[in-house]
């Protein structure tokens, strides 16, 4: 089963947003395991939950920290951010619906996102609100 691996290379400058990224690669590393183990599709949808929820709260932090910094490029960062929701979502819902179970491709569609986001848009982000000062606490 897919793993994905933590390294330098998925930290940030930002020491808020590198913790949350790292509690991403973990919870889809779960997910992975649980596929692998054969546990029950309960538990997988439950960890799938949470995977969404991880998402949503740090896509949320990462907007005030742009807000807070009048990031430039804060719209096309949300809606890279809002694809992700939305394609999470859908597939939950295709779960629940179609009755199947989660396709292991979907564990190399979480790592190829989260890592080429980290790399380039998340990164570029970091470096600016590390080098400007924020306009409120973020
Ligand atoms: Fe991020
Ligand atoms: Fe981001």
């Amino acid at each position: 089963m897919h793993r994905m691996i933590w390294d330098e290379r998925l930290s940030t400058r930002h020491a808020g947003m590198a913790s949350d990224h790292r509690k991403m690669v973990e919870l889809i590393n779960r997910l992975g395991e649980s596929m692998a183990e054969g546990s029950s599709k309960f538990t997988r949808c439950a960890i799938f939950d949470e995977i969404i929820r991880h998402t949503r709260s740090h896509f949320d932090m990462e907007d005030r920290l742009m807000v807070g910094h009048s990031y430039p490029a804060v719209e096309e960062h949300r809606s890279e951010h809002a694809s992700l929701v939305k394609k999470l979502l859908t597939h939950k819902q295709w779960i629940e619906e179609s009755g199947k179970d989660f396709p292991a491709t979907m564990l190399h569609f979480l790592d190829f996102w989260w890592t080429h986001h980290i790399q380039t848009m998340d990164e570029e982000m970091a470096e600016f609100i590390t080098a400007s000062p924020a306009d409120v606490q973020g």
